[in-house]
């Protein structure tokens, strides 16, 4: 399939005036969504941008589905939404940075993403290390970076926007959430999408430029695990501490029951009660 620069591609047509095909008409960016592919049914767009990734599409191509058969969360979990009512895109991104500096790429997409859904809804998210949106203690965004295609990242992003609780898995219900839940009314997505590209183009391009300092504040600013008592599972072992501090480099500090400070570098956190 080829596209030309701000060509967009749409397959299928809905007469929504909340439209996510309209993205460009309005949108500030420089280089991000300059390609952009539409589609009604995918099966994951983190691998049709992994794909195109490898035919050498260009930083910022954005892959936008309206439904995935096959969308993929961290872990190897599934992610599911319901037809038309989650953002649901990947962005092709070509970062000069080493393998161990991948991590950081997703505090400054989490930090990212929790100022663009602040300054677009009002809803403050808070920050579950690495980078689960979370709001009163249920998601509602979640995002995955792959980097397995060569001189590339693929940054996925799903956040849940106008589901319904009946829209959930009954296993997620207690768990999971979306926009409109929260504000209790319909939240539309195109202007929600262009503000998340928006806000993380200049945030990527600080990061590029100036390197993670200025992520981590921003990250700090919405972070709702420190001082918490959390599990994190490394590498098949799972620690349980408090979180105390988030690294120069973006690692999460952990303090053991003994006094003992650990770094986490990768791995899924849960928090606990006080008393666990
Ligand atoms: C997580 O487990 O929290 C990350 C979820 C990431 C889901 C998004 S939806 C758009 C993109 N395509 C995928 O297959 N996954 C990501």
């Amino acid at each position: 399939m080829a596209i030309n620069d701000n060509e967009h591609i749409a397959l299928n047509s809905s007469p929504d005036s909340d439209d996510l095909r309209d993205l460009c008409s309005e949108l500030k960016t420089r280089g991000f969504a300059k390609k952009f592919l539409h589609f009604q049914q995918a099966g994951s767009t983190n691998q049709i941008a992994s794909d195109l990734a490898r035919k050498g599409y260009p930083e910022g191509t954005l892959v936008v589905a309206e439904e995935q058969t096959a969308g993929r969360g961290r872990w190897q979990r599934p992610w599911h939404s319901p037809v038309g009512k989650a953002l649901l895109f990947s962005l092709i991104l070509r970062p000069e940075i080493l393998p161990s500096q991948i991590p950081q790429i997703t505090l400054v997409v989490g930090a990212a993403v929790a100022q663009a859904v602040h300054r677009q809804t009002g809803i403050r998210a808070g920050i579950k290390w690495p980078n689960d949106l979370f709001y009163q203690g249920k998601k509602f965004c979640g995002i995955l970076v792959e980097g397995n295609v060569k001189n590339s990242l693929v940054l996925g992003i799903g956040v849940n926007v106008n589901q319904e609780s009946d829209d959930f898995p009954p296993q997620l219900r207690s768990t999971a959430t979306s926009l409109r839940m929260i504000k209790g009314e319909k939240v539309s997505r195109l202007p929600l999408l262009r503000r998340i590209l928006d806000v993380l183009e200049e945030d990527y391009e600080e990061y590029c430029r100036s390197g993670f300092a200025s992520a981590r504040r921003s990250w700090l600013q919405y972070e709702a695990i420190l001082g918490r008592k959390v599990r994190i599972a490394i590498g098949g072992q799972e620690y349980c501490g408090h979180a105390v501090g988030l690294a120069e480099d973006g690692a999460l500090l952990l303090r053991l029951p003994q006094g003992e400070e650990i770094r986490c570098s990768a791995g899924e956190v849960n928090l606990c009660r006080e008393d666990e």
